[in-house]
């Protein structure tokens, strides 16, 4: 008889050896990423000190390296993030969330942006209060990213549709665009941590490559299924798809810790 917990066990090598390379392949992105801005911020403060800087270049040199700052406590901040779910994350902090109060609100926060990128962002809102058990602050997270997205990769006069409703029992919401699309082959790719279909795109928008990562992350942790339909140059839809809410929820105070790997 084999035991598969047993540390001998071929699977549980292989799994291992797998997650020890990924880890490997995270350590090396991260430097790199990091890297990036910071050579732009040496160099820049490099020339303001030389006083070789022209004049007329001071501003921008100046605006050029608080850019480049912004970009590396975004990744910062979405790197601790991710560390945090990969930890585990106890649904006991889970509370009765409506799903179209949290859609709502991250759309509502990323109107600016769409009006600069000359894009439509409307929410078509449930009917009715629509819970789910959720982290409010994970799930804002979540939307933020999708939304963020549906503006970054899209075009002049394209548009965004924020939905949530209730379908076949189940919170679902749903974030539309008629922007760029992404290539067949690349669509589960996306979900990868750094991964970017157009590298260049992402670093000009701002993005670290670990939106999707993230955000995959935090549905998991709330057993949400996530799908993601695209068709190059037409554009991109992502489904999220909560569980049947419970209905005349009592949580007991003292549930026992469910802590959620991966
Ligand atoms: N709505 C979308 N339309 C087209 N491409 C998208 C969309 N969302 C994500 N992508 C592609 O997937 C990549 C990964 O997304 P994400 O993890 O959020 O990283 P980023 O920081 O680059 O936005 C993006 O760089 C982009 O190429
Ligand atoms: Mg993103």
């Amino acid at each position: 008889m084999v035991d598969v917990a047993d540390s001998g066990n071929g699977w549980t090598t292989m799994k291992r050896r797998k997650v020890e390379k990924l880890r490997r392949e995270f350590s090396a992105n991260v430097s790199h990423e990091l890297k990036t801005p910071l050579t732009n911020i040496l160099g820049y403060a490099e020339m303001l000190d030389s006083g070789l800087a022209a004049e007329a270049d001071r501003a921008e040199f100046i605006r050029t390296i608080r850019s480049e700052a912004e970009r590396m406590i975004g990744l910062v901040d979405d790197i601790m993030l991710l560390s945090h779910l990969d930890e585990g994350y106890s649904s006991d902090a889970f509370a009765s969330v409506d799903l179209g109060e949290v859609v709502l609100a991250a759309a509502d926060a990323l109107q600016a942006k769409a009006a600069r990128y000359e894009v439509e962002l409307t929410v078509d809102p449930p009917k009715s209060p629509l819970v789910v058990e959720a982290s409010a602050s994970l799930l804002a997270e979540l939307f933020h990213n999708l939304i963020d997205n549906a503006i970054k990769y899209n075009r002049p006069g394209g548009t965004v549709t924020v939905s949530a409703a209730k379908e076949s029992g189940r919170a679902v919401a749903r974030v539309a665009d008629t922007g760029l699309g992404i290539p067949a082959k690349e669509t589960s790719r996306v979900f990868e941590r750094f991964y970017r279909v157009d590298h260049s795109r992402s670093k000009l928008t701002g993005g670290t490559g670990l939106g999707l990562a993230i955000t995959k992350h935090i549905a998991q942790v709330h057993d949400a299924d996530i799908t993601l339909t695209s068709k190059e140059g037409v554009g991109t839809t992502i489904k999220v798809a909560f569980p049947s809410a419970i209905k005349g929820r009592v949580k007991s105070s003292q549930g026992r810790s469910k802590k959620r790997k991966k």
